[in-house]
């Protein structure tokens, strides 16, 4: 196989934004439009009888349910729509306000807030791409997946009216399974295919990972524009929402690399959509997603209509005014809490590499470091553990009872850091006297790999050991082995 070299860019090299000169919109109309019907006390007549906290006035339960939600999150979730707030799905008020100011602010053509966390907008994204890909006659449109997607484009990829070849993926190294897009095999599978005169019709692309692997947009689009004259995308951008915000990281989302790319190649077309899981990266509420579009007018009517499809018709009032406050909150300080994430993530690796304090940690290589294609999301730390200190298991639980410090995954000897922009330097001061504390205080079966043709999937992080036509391999028997003894969930689909 031929394979294409791309040229090594590190985030630090990535070159200055294109859209620095506009200034920081921070107008949060949906928000504000949320506070003020809230403010009016109305009592609903439609549904949500918990709302205002009204249906357990006299509740033996009414303190836990303030305790969890309190008294203003009970009175901004709201049953309103249509004249009162604004309709969802034919937004014309302070919605439609708040996503075109998103749009703007992240550089698409349309956003669309999203109440189902970014599981439901790739859905969403899939079903509208399918829809406009066979609107133009073809009946079962060629799709070029990232074999590294997240179980949300698996599954909706397998059920639509497509025809999907998945690209190899890369590990690591042995030890900790981490995985992104074999992207010199995907480049390849796009190019041979279109001197075939069979073209790829949809590309799908897992552009930003849980493991901190970020894909070279910038290079990628402009290889693969090479060999056509236009370039359907979907990118799931999950972990990355709030790179838009920052100087240094801006450039490399797949919204700006197709504005550079196109700038370079006018008489071409991308059409676009990405999905951001908003509330993995900004101070949006657990399960808002943006989902982009860019490149066709046509395409953004599709979303809209798969949205009606698939999206709730209550969607959450409190989530979708996180989604319009995130954004403003991006807008206005972003790039400075994304400088403080990159500064702990720098001095955790100058600290358990230099300090003999801490010489039971070691911070490992970003994943794809060693590959052109790839670009590190910094602020994903993988610290391993001496097994003499600690298993990481028994860090992880440490950390939890003793520190009251929550890591979600471990991948053998290490556990996954995510420094996004809600850790505190008071946090991060107390994640560094913990490990500190544990350097100095010193320490079941794997499920079979079976014969089932469908998904294997681990959570976290999602990404299939196995998809549908995939035979089982010693490989998976080790990653098997490894999930197990790491307490991760494993699911058949
Ligand atoms: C790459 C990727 N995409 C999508 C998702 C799903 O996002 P959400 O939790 O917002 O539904 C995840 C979750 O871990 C992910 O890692």
């Amino acid at each position: 196989m031929a394979h294409v070299r791309a040229k090594r860019r590190t985030s630090a090299a990535l070159s200055p934004p294109v859209t620095s000169t506009r200034a920081p919109n921070t107008q949060t109309p949906f928000a504000d439009a949320l506070l003020r019907v809230t403010s009016l006390g109305m009592s609903s007549l439609h549904a949500l009888p918990v709302s205002g906290g009204r249906s357990i006035e006299d509740s033996e339960l009414r303190s836990k349910y303030r305790d969890i939600f309190g008294d203003a999150y009970l009175a901004a979730d709201g049953s309103m729509s249509g004249a009162v707030l604004d309709s969802f799905f034919r937004p014309k008020s302070s919605l439609a306000r708040a996503q075109r100011i998103a749009a703007e602010a992240f550089g698409a053509d349309s956003t669309f807030f999203i109440t189902g966390g970014t599981t439901l907008a790739n859905r969403v994204a899939i079903d509208a791409m399918a829809d406009f890909l066979t609107a133009t006659g073809k009946a079962a449109p060629r799709v070029l997946a990232d074999r590294t997607s997240h179980q949300s484009a698996h599954f909706c990829l397998d059920r639509a009216p497509l025809d999907i070849s998945y690209c190899n993926q890369r590990f690591c190294c042995d030890r900790h399974g981490r995985t992104w897009a074999d992207v010199n095999d995907l480049v390849h599978r796009y190019r041979e295919a279109a001197a075939s005169g069979d073209h790829f019709d949809l590309v799908v692309l897992s552009g930003a990972n849980y493991d901190g692997a970020m894909l070279d947009m910038r290079t990628l689009l402009t290889e693969l524009l090479q060999h056509s004259e236009s370039l359907n995308l979907i990118v799931d951008e999950a972990w990355s929402a709030i790179n838009a915000f920052h100087p240094g990281l801006c450039e490399n989302t797949a919204l700006a690399a197709a504005r550079h790319v196109l700038a370079e190649n006018p008489t071409k077309t991308i059409r676009l959509i990405v999905t951001h899981s908003a509330h993995k990266s900004m101070s949006a509420i657990r399960q808002g997603s943006y989902l982009h579009v860019s490149g066709d007018d046509e395409l953004v009517q599709r979303v809209s209509m798969s949205l009606y499809r698939n999206h709730t018709t209550s969607p959450s009032l409190p989530i979708l005014a996180s989604l319009d406050l995130a954004r403003a909150q991006a807008e206005l300080e972003g790039a400075d809490l994304l400088d403080r994430s990159l500064a702990c993530a720098q001095r955790l690796g100058l600290l358990v590499n230099e300090h003999p304090e801490y010489s039971g940690f070691s911070v490992e290589e970003s994943p794809g470091h060693d590959d052109p294609w790839i670009v590190p999301d910094r602020t994903k730390v993988l610290l391993t553990v001496d097994p003499s200190i600690s298993d990481a298991c028994e860090l992880r639980l440490r950390l939890a009872r003793d520190y009251g410090l929550y890591v979600a995954r471990v991948v053998d000897h290490a556990i996954l850091i995510n420094l996004h922009i809600g850790v505190t330097e008071e946090i991060f001061q107390r994640f560094l006297a913990a490990l500190l504390e544990i350097s100095t205080s010193g320490v079941v079966g794997p499920p079979s790999a079976g014969t089932d043709t469908g998904f294997l999937v681990a959570y976290p992080p999602g990404i299939p050991l196995r998809v549908p036509g995939q035979k089982a391999g010693s490989e998976e028997e080790r990653r098997l082995t490894e999930i197990h003894k790491n307490n991760a969930e494993l699911f058949q689909a």
